[in-house]
């Protein structure tokens, strides 16, 4: 058996000294996230032995009710990261405008978007939920306004999750491939357990919230109904079907063993056409799929091409494995 097991902090220092560029910062910045994703993990590990599950009766920004982890995952990401110097400007899922860095700190060159708490209806159930989050460069030493903050996804320099599921793991791309990292309890630190993570192009599998069916557009219902129909229609296969309702769970499933994501526009709430955000969840995880060989759309339009027109703004997302995707995305151009 190999003792030498190589570290989240190890693998990215390796990875910087290749760049020309590099001056340490950005393994500065990330081992802060560590450190964050490592307390939160701590926190939704104890649960209900430290009072941190149910409600905080308040509601975020996009009228979803806030879970006490919600709340305090947040300011553990915001309090790991604001000090540092590495970051111009934060902005969360949690919070309506961008987080500043407090004036007693320097301002780096670095932004960074994350959802603190993905899936956490999941957190009462005691089912995976994870931290996404996102990087971009940003001019050095400004107040970054919003425009800084609105840049395509192709524009991330970073891009990674946070699982907490059975095992804590961490999944991460600086465009150069997909690595996964596992959470030794013991000794505290991301191993490097998932190298090179591809996805299978070939899949039977989908993931779809199903009871939102009637609220499809067509070219979504074309494409789970020939899936339903399996061996015995067009597709000429049986399919199976998972839903976590955690984008970063499901996002796992499908870096692992393949699949494709939907959650596609519905007119079920004509206030609300798409659900998934563009910048702290569809960004990142569009990077991170790509990064493994996969592909992810809007069913119009290649995720990381849009220019955002908000810091919450919501898009349609169909993510996984490529063949699929660009089925769908077909049926949407006939
Ligand atoms: O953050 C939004 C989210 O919780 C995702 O993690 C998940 O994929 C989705 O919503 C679940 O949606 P629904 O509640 O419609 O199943
Ligand atoms: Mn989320």
């Amino acid at each position: 058996m190999s003792t030498n097991k190589v570290t989240l902090t190890q693998f990215i220092i390796e990875q910087q000294r290749g760049l020309p560029d590099a001056s340490g910062t950005f393994t500065i910045l990330l081992n802060n996230i560590v450190t964050a994703c490592k307390q939160i993990s701590h926190k939704v590990n104890r649960g209900q032995l430290i009072d941190v599950l149910g409600s905080a009766e308040s509601e975020n920004v996009q009228g979803e009710v806030q879970k006490k982890l919600d709340i305090i995952t947040n300011d553990i990401m915001v309090n790991a990261l604001n000090w540092t110097g590495h970051l111009a400007g934060m902005a969360s899922e949690e919070i309506d405008g961008l987080i500043p860095i407090p004036p007693e700190y320097p301002k780096g060159k670095y932004l960074a978007l994350f959802d603190p708490l993905d899936g956490s209806s999941n957190i009462d159930i005691n089912l995976a939920v994870g931290t996404i989050f996102s990087i971009l460069r940003c001019r050095e030493g400004i107040e970054p306004d919003i425009e800084d903050f609105l840049r395509k996804g192709a524009e991330q320099v970073c891009a990674g999750f946070v699982l907490y599921g059975p095992s804590t793991m961490m999944v991460l791309t600086t465009g150069h491939g997909v690595n996964g990292f596992t959470l030794d309890q013991d000794i505290g630190e991301f191993i490097l357990t998932h190298a090179n993570m591809k996805i299978p192009e070939e899949t039977s599998e989908f993931a779809i919230n199903m009871s939102n069916q009637r609220f499809w557009e067509p070219p979504v219902q074309r494409y789970i109904d020939e899936c339903l129909q399996g061996k015995e229609g067009i597709r000429g296969k049986d399919f199976n079907m998972r839903w976590v309702a955690s984008l970063v769970a499901d996002v796992y499933r499908i870096l692992t063993r393949g699949g494709v994501f939907l959650y596609p526009l519905d007119n079920k709430d004509p206030k609300k056409p798409a659900k998934l955000r563009i910048m702290y969840e569809a960004n990142p995880m569009a990077f991170i799929i790509e990064q493994a060989g996969g592909a992810c759309s809007t069913g119009r339009e290649r995720v990381l091409d849009i220019k955002p027109s908000g810091i919450h703004q919501r898009i349609p997302l169909i993510l996984g494995s490529k063949n699929e995707v660009e089925r769908i995305v077909s049926y949407h151009v006939e």
